[in-house]
């Protein structure tokens, strides 16, 4: 065994550090629904706090430290490799990348976890009793090595009982070793002290409005004692918590409740016990003043389960939806996936301070009190869907994630991409699943499209990775879901469930990769699915381009497709993927023809669409006995994460597309396109000022053809169409946004992009106006009738709301007014912010007013200033930063929250005309900002800097002065290495 002596006094310069995976430009772009989003029409969406998801922990940065430490060199410590900790142990603080390829098992298993919490106002003491068992060959036992955290106090560590003596062991920033340990099996015990009221980390233990609760994943626990955190080590736990009373009469671990009891000066203790082995991420502890709501879920198989909800108590009224969506998906898991619960009890604590939405500890559920809490009084329709959506994620990770686990972080698709996607379908059955599809394609587009064609491309398994934290990405997540839908659509519905249960059988208790799943989902359907493993190996969006052709006489109909992925950061080569791609064909009056594809190309088919294999770099399909010219519709049901173009697609096709496409996804796509080809062909007359440099945005726009007669003509139709869903109908007459169209335009300026999208919006609102106006009528709720958030009447308030927000755009003082008076009278919270957030985009008086009410009204809910701030932070009236400075300053501001910073900076940044200012205001404030927010909470700080990511998108006098507030963050002295890890890759791009 080699140590080597390190002083950790100097870092490294980070100018040396290596690239590292990415962070989450995502959560800055929002992934608001189309349709369901109460947008103004001109673009600033109003942000839920749903927006922003994935939040990972709070990485503390190394700091200037004296102390001698020694590292151990050989590979068999356990935790350094995969960890990346060595670096951090001897050669300070210049992180390295931990390998996906370089996995080893620990040499030890810890596979019992006694701990003993006494929770205190001063400190807290943790005792943690931990059972070893070797997992190393050979007869001389190795050292251990635990991670632990800065701000872990180490008091005594024993070995079955006996202190450890001083020599035998090591302590650093990161790590504790610990070497001369007996052969076989030993008991370890350590005590540590910590001081959650400290840690505005909000990782591992913390204070939240005054009670105790956690956050472990990733790698939190390690904030809590020396452990091997990592998820492949899986323990039966038990713990045993101690406190004052009073203060803290609820007391909460994973498992059921073994023992509790009065202990001496008004303590008291609880114990509880886990039975399920699991990694130390799905850890949780509760200990507080909370109010709890009951209720009770029989399962198929006949056995009762108690539900109980904790929130503090003004909030008790608001958890029955929480209640009834976790019913639903427990329901639902059974129906679809024949999966029942596994405990008699299943417990969900809502908290005010969480950088995330929501964790799936087990039994233990934590959330965001913002995805549990809702009223229809404080709550939006979006808000309660949101709900439903979080709630049943967190659920259905019981069985993916928690009973099957994933061997490393790298393979955290394995369980975020699978539940993702198990969510996904439990709304669309819930709700609209057209609908549905049309909001998770749409959010693909608009947020993770980016992120996997800027300065942090990754693949949804990363290779490398030197801050897990910067990696719970909308990659892992959403395009992760996308290609675990890969599988559905190739496999159908009936094979893919046959994989699933097979993945339980094989797996169940233990801790797997990605290629486990293939194989469970390739052997259950004896196919061979390598194919789709390119999927996980390469960063970027495939693009496809179709061509067609149709033979008249032989009556065949040619698709030719081709496929390329552009290079990505540090990945230049790509291989072509496997593309299940959907195509219908429609016949002139718009139905659909039968299908008889040529050779056995098909997958398969699904009602009147083939599922064409595309998986080579270029392949022809020929479709036999077509009587007629078809119009395609493709990418069905958006089969594949793909960006697709269609050679020699007409205006005259997307028009018909819109009109007659049953299938809801490529209608909107449809539409999309409409949308997108205006815009841009305006964009470039608006930009175009040689010609006539004093005409205004407008003449310029209508002097090269304004807003076609044709597009017109097809929202008219849409919205007369008294058949559609509303939120269809509303999804259909959301124009791209910003983020979508600025990725089309090469270096386009943001501002002039966002006033052609105005210029759209009015000119479709002056030519749409009776029917907008017919629309709202038809859709405001009858007084008689009460609010449910149900999908039915939340799809007639978003068609209304769009269409307000049309006509808001008409600028009229009788508009204004008319929006005012629907604030006010509004009965639920969807149609009050929606009125609302429509005046936010006006310059006039009634905004100030609106906005002034709605504070004095809601002043007292968290939760709805969230929404106050949001609504004002995205405005695009003109010079608003003063006014979201002001907000910093406001009462009602507060910093130490994450859920206020998601509210004020986030929002701020999707504001064309504010945050892409020509001055670079909007971008010092945004480095201002991070870097005030970075000393409290780095990983919120983190994720307010993704911005930084997208620079390359927009013209270089932007780019220029991007750039140097980007470097002017990357140069403060003291900056974490969350954010850093940020600024450096968006520099570097
Ligand atoms: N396991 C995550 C929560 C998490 C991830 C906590 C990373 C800490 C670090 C949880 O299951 C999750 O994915 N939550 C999402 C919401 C979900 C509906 C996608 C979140 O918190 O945003
Ligand atoms: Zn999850």
């Amino acid at each position: 065994m080699q140590f080597t002596a390190v002083n950790v006094a100097k870092r490294v310069s980070r100018s040396t550090w290596i690239p590292f995976a990415l962070a989450r430009p995502w959560a800055l772009n929002g992934t608001q629904s189309t349709s369901r989003a109460f947008a103004t029409t001109t673009g600033a969406r109003y942000s839920r706090l749903s927006d922003v998801r994935r939040r990972p922990y709070l990485c503390v940065p190394a700091r200037s430290s004296t102390s001698v430490i020694q590292a151990p060199q050989e590979e068999k410590s356990g935790v350094s490799e995969q960890e990346g900790d060595k670096g951090a142990l001897n050669s300070m603080a210049k992180p390295q990348p931990v390998y996906r390829k370089d996995y080893k098992p620990t040499p030890y298993l810890i596979d019992q976890v006694h701990l003993t919490f006494q929770l205190g106002e001063e400190h807290t003491t943790v005792l943690s009793d931990l059972h070893f068992k070797p997992n190393y060959q050979g007869d001389s036992p190795p050292e251990v090595v635990l991670n632990g955290r800065k701000d872990l106090k180490l008091q005594s560590v024993k070995v079955d009982g006996k202190d450890v003596p001083q020599e035998q062991y090591e302590v650093s920033e990161k790590l504790l070793m610990i070497r001369g340990l007996p052969k076989g099996p030993f008991n370890l015990q350590i005590e540590t002290q910590i001081k959650p009221q400290d840690n505005t980390s909000l990782e591992g233990l913390y204070k939240s409005s005054g009670n105790f609760c956690t956050q472990c994943e990733a790698e939190g626990f390690r904030g809590i004692t020396y452990f091997y955190d990592r998820p492949d080590v899986l323990a039966k736990y038990t713990t045993r918590i101690e406190a004052p009373k009073g203060p803290y009469p609820v007391l909460l671990s994973n498992g059921n409740l073994q023992a509790s009891g009065e202990l001496s000066d008004g303590r008291h203790f609880a114990t509880w016990e886990d039975p399920f082995p699991k990694p130390c991420y799905l850890f949780a502890l509760v200990a507080g003043d909370l109010a709890v709501s009951k209720d009770s879920f029989t399962t198929a198989s006949g056995r009762r389960v108690d539900l109980h909800i904790y929130v503090q108590q003004q909030n008790i009224d608001r958890v029955a939806y929480a209640m009834q969506s976790l019913k639903a998906a427990m329901k639902w898991d059974e129906d679809v996936f024949g999966l029942e619960y596994d405990l008699d009890l299943f417990n969900i604590v809502a908290v005010d301070d969480f950088n995330m939405g929501a964790m799936e500890n087990k039994s233990l559920n934590i959330f965001n009190s913002r995805l549990v809490l809702a009223s229809p009084a404080t709550a939006t329709d979006d808000d309660f869907a949101r709900i439903e959506g979080v709630v049943a994620h967190e659920y259905f990770h019981n069985w993916t994630g928690n009973r099957v686990t994933c061997r490393d972080w790298f393979q955290l698709t394995l369980k975020e991409g699978l539940t993702v996607f198990r969510d996904q379908e439990f709304s669309a059955d819930m709700r609209s699943r057209g609908v549905k599809r049309v909001d998770d394609a749409s959010a693909l587009r608009r947020a993770q499209f980016p992120e996997d064609a800027g300065a942090f491309a990754h693949p949804i398994r990363p290779e490398e990775y030197t801050r897990m934290d910067n990696f719970y990405s909308l990659t892992v997540y959403e395009k992760g879901a996308e290609v675990v839908r890969l599988y559905q659509t190739l496999l159908g519905q009936a094979g893919f469930r046959k994989g699933m249960d097979l993945y339980f059988k094989r797996h169940d208790g233990t801790a797997v990769t990605c290629d486990d799943f293939r194989a469970a989902m390739a052997d259950a359907n004896d196919v061979d699915l390598s194919a789709l493993g390119t999927w996980y190996q390469q960063a970027g969006t495939p693009a496809v381009k179709v061509s067609t052709s149709y033979n008249a006489s032989a009556r065949t109909y040619t698709v030719k497709a081709s496929q390329s992925t552009p290079a990505t950061p540090g990945q230049s080569h790509k291989d072509p993927v496997l593309i299940p791609l959907a195509v219908g064909l429609l016949g002139k009056s718009g139905q659909p023809l039968a299908l008889h594809l040529q050779g056995s190309k098909a997958n398969g088919s699904a009602g009147d669409s083939a599922v064409l294999r595309l998986e080579k770099a270029s392949q022809e399909f020929v479709f036999t006995e077509v009587p007629e010219e078809p119009v395609p519709s493709l990418c069905r049901n958006f089969s594949a994460p793909i960006k697709l173009e269609v050679e020699g697609q007409t205006e005259d096709d997307l028009i018909f597309l819109v009109k007659h496409d049953t299938d809801p996804f490529a209608r909107w796509d449809a539409a999309q396109r409409l949308g997108q080809a205006l815009m841009i062909q305006l964009y470039a007359a608006a930009a175009d000022t040689s010609k006539n440099g004093s005409s205004s945005l407008a003449e310029r726009c209508s002097a090269a053809g304004g807003v076609k007669q044709s597009l017109v003509d097809a929202f008219r139709a849409v919205l007369q169409d008294k058949a559609l869903d509303g939120a269809m109908a509303a999804a259909l007459l959301t124009l791209p946004g910003p983020t979508e169209l600025q990725a089309m335009i090469h270096h386009a300026d943001p501002v002039t992009l966002h006033e052609v999208r105005k210029y759209v919006v009015k000119e479709l609102a002056q030519q749409l106006r009776p029917d907008l106006e017919a629309a709202v009528k038809r859709n405001d709720l009858p007084a008689s009738e009460e609010y449910s958030p149900d999908a039915a009447q939340a799809a007639k308030r978003v068609l209304k709301n769009k269409c307000l927000g049309f006509l808001a755009a008409l600028g009229e003082p009788a508009v204004y007014s008319m929006l005012l008076q629907r604030f006010r009278d509004a009965s639920n919270m969807t149609d009050e912010i929606a009125a609302l957030a429509a005046l936010t985009e006006c310059p006039c008086k009634e905004r100030e007013t609106g906005l002034s009410e709605f504070y004095q009204k809601w002043k007292d809910e968290n939760l709805v200033v969230l929404k106050w701030l949001a609504l004002q932070a995205a405005s695009n009236v003109s010079g608003n930063l003063a006014a979201v400075q002001e907000l910093q300053q406001h009462p009602a501001f507060n910093i130490k929250n994450p859920n206020n910073c998601y509210s004020l900076f986030l929002p701020f940044v999707r504001s064309p005309v504010n945050f892409h200012a020509g001055d670079g205001s909007g971008y010092r404030f945004l480095a201002d900002s991070i870097l005030t927010v970075d000393k409290i909470n780095s990983q919120v700080a983190a994720r307010m800097a993704s911005p930084f990511t997208q620079l390359k998108q927009f013209d270089s006098e932007r780019q220029t002065i991007m750039k140097q507030q980007a470097q002017r963050v990357a140069d403060t002295e003291g900056l974490s290495e969350n954010v850093f890890e940020v600024v450096q890759k968006s520099l570097k791009d």
